[in-house]
């Protein structure tokens, strides 16, 4: 790439950190700026990463003319509103997962990247890793045969803290939205690759699970059917730890995934029928999955693409449906 890509943050918190640590390590990108509702949060910030400008409003980072794509942190309450005031301001976006609240907000941001021609990606990280890539080909090659099941989970374990952004509706808790997300969009991509294509949407949605005291699911499992038959277990929690997995089983044999969602020293197992041990393929990246996916969008944006094939705009549609119809499904069940 002839230049660096500049970067602008907006926010300072858990995940905006390993995204700027990113940029840092990545091979296309620098930090131009970084902003906060607070200025003294800003400066912290761009201390701890050697941002050259620091900004204590998200409005006034938008503005900086150095600035050319900008990553939102922020919880996902707040990703339609700066995601489309970003648009406006010509700024290309790396937009944290989910997208947004639900599909019909995710369809107003999508609106505005198009009226503005900038570039958007909805940030999993996971699907710009070669690992994913190379599972969606396997099934496409048809190393297990035909796929019957696709089985996936994304869990972890919070105390409850009902002000806490995992908990409080007012900033998007529950962990649907939150990881339920990952599972959903592995799921898709499994069965289009089943089918020849990048995603397919499920055909039917059953769910079922826990909606906690302050009104957010703290738990939820889906049961998905698609198109030629194909069935989907998802998983996932902010209560319960599980094993995180992905597993696809098919007529020939399966693949079994240990971190699918944060790729790193352990690989995909392929067990076919008739073997005794799985053979296991392990791909390792000289850098790590943020810098990565900081690379995977300033290709793009060089070579003036506005979407990504790792996670296009109908893909992340798709996904947004995909977990309305999960939380209804829930919210049902729970009565
Ligand atoms: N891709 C991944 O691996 C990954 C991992 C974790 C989380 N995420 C996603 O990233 C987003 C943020 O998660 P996080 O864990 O980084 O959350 P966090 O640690 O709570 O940080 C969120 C930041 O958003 C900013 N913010 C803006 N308006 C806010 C408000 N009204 N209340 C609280 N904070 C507000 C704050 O920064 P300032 O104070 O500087 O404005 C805050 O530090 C979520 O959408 C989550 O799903 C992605």
């Amino acid at each position: 790439m002839k230049s660096k890509l500049n970067w602008g943050i907006l926010s300072t918190g858990n995940i905006a950190s390993k995204f700027a640590q990113g940029v840092l390590d990545s091979r296309t990108g620098q930090l131009a700026a970084v902003a906060s509702r607070s200025l003294a949060s800003a400066k912290k910030f761009a201390r701890q990463f050697k941002v050259p400008k620091a900004y204590g409003s998200y409005s006034e980072i938008l503005k900086d003319p150095k600035v050319e794509a900008v990553y939102i942190g922020t919880p996902h309450p707040f990703h339609a509103q700066w995601a489309i005031a970003a648009a406006k301001a010509g700024k290309h976006i790396l937009c944290e997962k989910p997208l947004a609240m639900n599909s019909v907000e995710a369809e107003k941001i999508i609106k505005a990247v198009k009226r503005h021609k900038v570039f958007l990606m909805e940030a999993f990280m996971y699907r710009c890793h070669p690992q994913t890539a190379m599972v969606a080909e396997l099934i496409r090659k048809g190393t297990i045969g035909k796929v019957r099941h696709i089985q996936a989970s994304f869990c972890l374990n919070r105390p409850y803290e009902p002000k806490g952004r995992l908990f409080n509706p007012k900033l998007g808790g529950g962990a649907i939205l939150d990881i339920g997300c990952y599972p959903a969009s592995f799921s898709r991509l499994v069965a289009g690759a089943a089918q020849g294509k990048t995603f397919v949407e499920p055909l039917q949605i059953e769910g079922r699970g826990r909606i906690g005291l302050s009104g957010v699911d703290e738990w939820s499992e889906a049961t998905l059917k698609f198109s030629r038959g194909i069935t989907a277990e998802l998983l996932c929690s902010v209560r319960f730890a599980e094993e995180t997995r992905a597993r696809v089983l098919g007529t020939k044999g399966s693949i079994f995934m240990t971190r699918p969602w944060r790729p790193a020293d352990s690989g995909v197992f392929i067990q076919k029928n008739q073997e005794e041990k799985p053979k296991e393929i392990r791909i390792k990246i000289n850098r790590g999955i943020y810098a990565w996916e900081a690379d995977t969008v300033a290709h793009c944006i060089r070579s003036g693409k506005l979407e990504s094939t790792a996670m296009s705009w109908n893909d992340t549609l798709g996904n947004m449906k995909l977990l309305d119809g999960w939380f209804r499904a829930v919210k049902k069940s729970a009565g």
